[in-house]
């Protein structure tokens, strides 16, 4: 893709979206860059969001984040996908080709990924990864994390029957295996992502007692002001290394922002912004 500088006009869809960070991310970025980046959230319902998308291109916007639950949709509008877009089945970035030509791509799993590696200093080569839950956030980030080549990735999920949908989609990739949540191996795990909506509600899944030990990383993909209760769950499980997706909504943001305007902002200084809090 050739490098681009703003200006341009660029969207979150969601439903609901009115409190996303992401204009926050955004404008942070265009800053260090001195881009003029209008970058507005948009909440549109499911029926409206295929017409919401090309009316936005159609009138020369710049490009599109794509929130819940419009992902799949957005992977069935545009014209051509990532490879990883077409894995996950989903897109969160919206690339304008011309005004009638989108590219989808998934920046999701490279985000965790980044995070984990290179903010947190985490080693996926090798590691025993657990995931809990099987839904839309789980297939969005197997493909980049099974590409470290860990051991092995364990998909966990209250209804069983997902989890095993997934590893037959997946198994190509790397070891996939699954269960429901009390059948999860009950060792210390290297490295346990959250990624059922259950901790949204407060609700923490039911692992054996051992599954968290004083070195498992716990990875909340769900953030917000504070500890989520995922976080606080793994704390009082003993793990010294819990962490909620603040790195991750910021690293997907920059890849997003690479793909739209050919530069990769810094994301230390964003990171920081948002745990100030
Ligand atoms: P998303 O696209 O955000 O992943 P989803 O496809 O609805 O949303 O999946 C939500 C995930 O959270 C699923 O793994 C779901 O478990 P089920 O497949 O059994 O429905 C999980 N989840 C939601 N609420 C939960 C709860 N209270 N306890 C445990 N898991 C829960």
């Amino acid at each position: 893709m050739s490098a681009k500088s703003g200006p341009g006009r660029f969207v979150l869809f969601g439903h609901p979206v009115a409190h996303s960070w992401s204009p926050f991310i955004h404008g942070m970025f265009a800053r260090q860059f001195d881009h003029v980046v209008d970058y507005k959230v948009q909440d549109v319902v499911p029926d409206k969001f295929r017409h919401a998308v090309i009316n936005f291109f159609v009138e020369g916007g710049g490009g599109a984040n794509v929130t819940l639950p419009h992902k799949p949709a957005a992977a069935e509008i545009v014209n051509d996908l990532s490879a990883r877009a077409e894995r996950a089945r989903a897109v969160n970035t919206i690339v304008r080709r011309s005004p009638t030509e989108l590219y989808g791509e998934n920046t999701d799993g490279v985000g965790l990924v980044t995070d984990l590696m290179r903010n947190l200093g985490v080693a996926l080569n090798g590691a025993r990864l657990l995931i809990l839950g099987a839904g839309g956030a789980t297939r969005g980030v197997l493909a980049p994390l099974l590409e470290q080549e860990p051991r092995g990735i364990h998909i966990a999920n209250r209804t069983p029957e997902r989890a095993k949908r997934l590893r037959d989609e997946f198994s190509d990739l790397g070891e996939v295996s699954t269960s429901g949540f009390s059948e999860v191996e009950d060792r210390p795990w290297d490295v346990v992502i959250n990624a059922t909506a259950a901790s949204l509600a407060g609700e923490v899944p039911e692992l054996p007692a051992r599954a968290i030990g004083r070195d498992s990383v716990c990875y909340d993909m769900a953030y917000g002001r504070g500890d989520t209760a995922f976080m606080r769950w793994a704390a009082g499980r003993g793990s010294r290394r819990s962490y909620k997706g603040w790195g991750m909504l910021v690293e997907q943001a920059a890849e997003s922002y690479l793909l739209w305007h050919g530069v990769r902002p810094e994301t230390k200084p964003v990171m920081g912004a948002l745990d100030r809090l």
